[in-house]
């Protein structure tokens, strides 16, 4: 069998469980392809798997690699594959219920892969799929956000948010982003048209009617929320189920979602990308020999954009 690098979860806990290290290359099954990792992103569920805070939505089995945002080309497809060959740049979003991306190789679905935006790089490309696909689900299938409608969308300068407030904008809505104070003049650079710095305004205090919140954020954030939709609105979070409670006491709506990928979905949003309409944000790239930095620097939750493991 032959090996590869990768980073592996030997037991849950703090970064330093990440092990930069030998393991055994996988190989693909019918419908699946191998493809040689250019580069993965990180995203909170990474650490949040390593911590064992998923262990009982998400039972993998240790070791474990973690990633589930990479860019990288096909390096051999398994039976059945029809839609990509050896050589193609893809890019996909693996289930997180198998290895991940945080190795020189992975194994993926067909129906989770699509063929790279062509105007970008793997580093940029990697950062899409995870933010982009729940930016997307939560905006556009969840809420039905419409031109002409106004959007909140908290966290707008993280790795969700920033790609949330470029697509509502390309949609055509009016778009109310919450951010820190450092994040301010990013979130203008991203298209948002009404920036508002949570560390000196409530947001409850100056924004009114909107359509749609996009809640990445939960607690205190998500339980302030309502009164700012108008009524028949929608509270779509990412992180927590709100309370149907709440919503009806307000007269609007609320969902959670944990997003699913597909081929089709990643495959529209390459067009909107080489399109120029929409910018991944890389806001550090590191080596993946260097994942456990990449974890800490995640885990303080104040990240602009994404943070990329550079592979090959
Ligand atoms: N359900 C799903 O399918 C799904 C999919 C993807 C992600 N998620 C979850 O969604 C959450 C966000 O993911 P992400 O990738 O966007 O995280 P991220 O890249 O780490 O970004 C977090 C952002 O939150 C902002 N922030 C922190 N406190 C805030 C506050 N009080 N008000 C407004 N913004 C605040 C930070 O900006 P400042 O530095 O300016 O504070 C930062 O940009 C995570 O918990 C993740 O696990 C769920």
């Amino acid at each position: 069998m032959e090996n590869m690098k990768a980073v592996r979860v030997h037991n849950y806990g703090g970064p330093d469980v990440l092990r930069f290290e030998d393991a055994p290359r996988p190989t693909p099954s019918s419908g699946e392809l191998l493809v040689k990792v250019h580069a993965a992103s990180v995203n909170p569920i990474d650490w949040k798997v390593r911590a064992g805070y998923m262990k009982d939505y998400i039972p993998l089995p240790l070791p474990f690699i973690l990633g589930w945002d990479v860019s990288g080309v096909v390096e051999a497809v398994g039976a059945g594959v029809t839609k990509f060959r050896k050589g193609d740049e893809v890019y996909a979003r693996p289930d997180v219920a198998h290895h991940g991306g945080y190795a020189e190789y992975v194994v993926v679905k067909e129906t989770e892969t699509a063929l790279k935006p062509r105007s970008i790089d793997h580093v940029h490309a990697a950062t899409i799929p995870v933010g982009a696909v729940t930016a997307w689900r939560a905006l556009f299938d969840t809420a039905g956000l419409k031109k002409g409608q106004k959007v909140l969308i908290h966290g707008a300068a993280g790795g969700v948010g920033s790609f949330a407030a470029q697509l509502a904008k390309w949609k055509g809505a009016y778009v109310i982003g919450t951010a820190s104070t450092r994040n301010q003049a990013f979130l203008r650079e991203l298209g948002v048209d009404e920036p508002i710095d949570y560390e000196k305004t409530r947001f409850e205090d100056v924004v009114h009617d909107v359509d749609v919140v996009l809640d990445p954020i939960g607690g205190e954030t998500q339980n302030r929320s309502w009164t700012v939709l108008k009524k028949g609105g929608i509270l779509v979070s990412i992180v927590v189920q709100p309370s149907a409670d709440e919503a009806a006491k307000h007269g609007v709506r609320s969902a959670f979602i944990s997003a699913q990928a597909g081929s089709s979905l990643l495959a529209e949003i390459a067009k909107v990308i080489d399109s120029g309409n929409i910018k991944p944000i890389v806001n550090t790239v590191l080596p993946l020999s260097e994942a456990r930095r990449a974890h800490e620097m995640s885990e303080k939750q104040h990240a602009r954009g994404k943070i990329v493991l550079k592979v090959a």
